[in-house]
């Protein structure tokens, strides 16, 4: 057992008390995180002369050795240690003797794990921004190929009317797109630095904020400490937008999954991202996308998780919060690895252009268009609406589809047809009409495309950084 306190102790800590309690390992997971923010810490105890300049030198020559040592493998994280900190103190002053018992000054683990989990935190941020990123380009790039691929629009899972598969990836590239601006708000908000707030109350020590700030890419400091030590509103923010991510996934996978069954065909997800089965010779599954979906509740628990934790910790820290990270790191490698392999299933899956449009022209989703063209030769909607559903009556009694039905046949339901309603209800009409902002119709979502350009050639990750 190795911990950093005992001197009011008279007892031994239980052994099961003491693994009970320790969290070395899980938050080993941050020693880069840790070890940087004691060097700007110790940089700052130099400048304002807490402590000399060769404490300092000494100092932060040793963590960047202690760290060099642990990414090499020559240092082991152990679990003798009860968290993080206790490690990388203890080997400190291992190595430095009473120099490295100096580091700690000003100092409170409850800023420092304060300070490490903002700080992998937003890292994990700017990765997962990152991965929406090549996500994004790779919607857009199919957007590109797919302007005049039409395809059947649903509603209730039932053919509504032909858009476009450029339209309905449209569609996901506007959601993947809220969700970075999200991870970007939420970076504007949280990048304030705890550290100095010492245990809840600052120190006694003339530390200086501003500096470990700017040393850390802060902002700024946080302004209360006690708040600075018990905020993980920033976690639950990041975890809530990581759910929304999730739910945005789960559906474009649930598309997939229907699109790649047998009874639609709509697309082939590439044999690098499906899964055979151990009976069924036939069977090629969609289990990357199954997965994906199944992989949501587990983030969602997370930030459910989280916030009960949070809902009944009085100001200021209290040891429940330690339960903030095993969760959390969870939910981010689950995010990263869901977003990684769909991008990579996206990208490979082929489209089945002919099936898509052959189901779009089967299903009367032009009887919108033949109703408007009605309306256009005077007859009132609602009127219009009525014809055409009779319409549609007698195309099913006949097993066909409106654009086979005789002109004879139309005129005897409405004499207001006329042999123009062919070109007026063809499944290019129908898509290419539809002009207004957003809409399926080609120049509509070629604006549509441009602005995406533009919009991905812009990254705020890099003028941040
Ligand atoms: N392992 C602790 C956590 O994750 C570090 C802070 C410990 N602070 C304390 N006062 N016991 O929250």
């Amino acid at each position: 057992m190795a911990q950093l306190w005992g001197g009011r102790f008279t007892k031994e800590t239980d052994q099961l008390v003491y693994n009970f309690n320790a969290s070395i390992s899980f938050d080993r997971k941050f020693y880069r995180q840790d070890i940087q923010g004691s060097i700007a810490h110790v940089s700052m105890l130099g400048r304002q002369g807490i402590l000399t300049q060769e404490e300092m030198q000494a100092i932060t020559k040793c963590l960047q050795e202690i760290c060099r040592d642990v990414e090499s493998g020559k240092l082991e994280i152990t679990e003798e240690y009860e968290d993080i900190h206790s490690f990388v103190e203890a080997n400190l002053i291992d190595r430095l003797g009473d120099v490295g018992k100096k580091l700690h000054t000003g100092r409170s683990r409850n800023d420092q794990v304060a300070l490490d989990m903002r700080l992998y935190t937003r890292q994990e941020l700017l990765v997962t921004n990152g991965l929406l990123k090549e996500l994004l380009e790779t919607i857009l790039s199919i957007m590109e190929k797919h302007v005049d691929t039409i395809m059947p629009g649903f509603t209730h899972l039932q053919k509504a009317q032909p858009v476009t598969l450029a339209h309905h990836m449209g569609a996901y590239f506007e959601m993947f797109k809220r969700d970075r601006q999200r991870m970007y708000d939420i970076y504007q908000r949280m990048n304030y630095c705890p550290l100095g707030s010492g245990a809840l109350a600052g120190t006694t020590y003339p530390l200086d904020r501003e500096y470990t700030a700017e040393l850390l890419d802060f902002y700024g400091p946080t302004l209360n400490s006690m708040d600075g030590v018990s905020d993980r509103d920033y976690l639950i923010e990041f975890l809530s937008a990581l759910s929304t991510v999730m739910m945005h996934l789960s559906r474009f996978s649930e598309e997939i999954i229907i699109w790649n069954s047998n009874e639609y065909q709509f697309v082939e997800i590439d044999d690098a991202y499906s899964t055979g089965s151990s009976i069924m010779p036939q069977k090629k599954n969609p289990d990357i996308a199954e997965l994906v979906r199944g992989k949501t509740g587990r983030v969602y628990g997370a930030l459910m998780s989280l916030l009960t934790t949070m809902k009944g910790i009085p100001l200021a820290y209290n040891k429940d919060m330690q339960e903030d990270k095993e969760l959390s790191f969870d939910a981010f490698d689950t995010v990263k690895g869901c977003l990684a392999l769909f991008n990579g299933m996206l990208a490979t899956m082929k489209f089945n252009t002919k099936r898509m449009y052959d189901s779009s022209n089967k299903g009367f989703t032009n009887a919108t268009d033949a109703a408007d063209y009605l309306v256009n030769h005077g007859v009132p909607f609602r009127d219009a609406h009525g014809i055409v559903g009779r319409l549609v009556l007698a195309c099913i009694e006949k097993n066909i589809a409106i654009d086979d039905m005789p002109l004879e046949e139309l005129q005897a339901i409405s004499p207001v047809f006329e042999a123009d309603i062919y070109e007026a209800i063809s499944m290019e009409t129908c898509v290419n009409k539809r002009l207004t902002v957003g809409a399926p119709g080609k120049e509509a979502m070629e604006r549509v495309i441009a602005a995406a350009h533009e919009y991905l050639s812009k990254d705020w990750q890099d003028a941040i950084r």
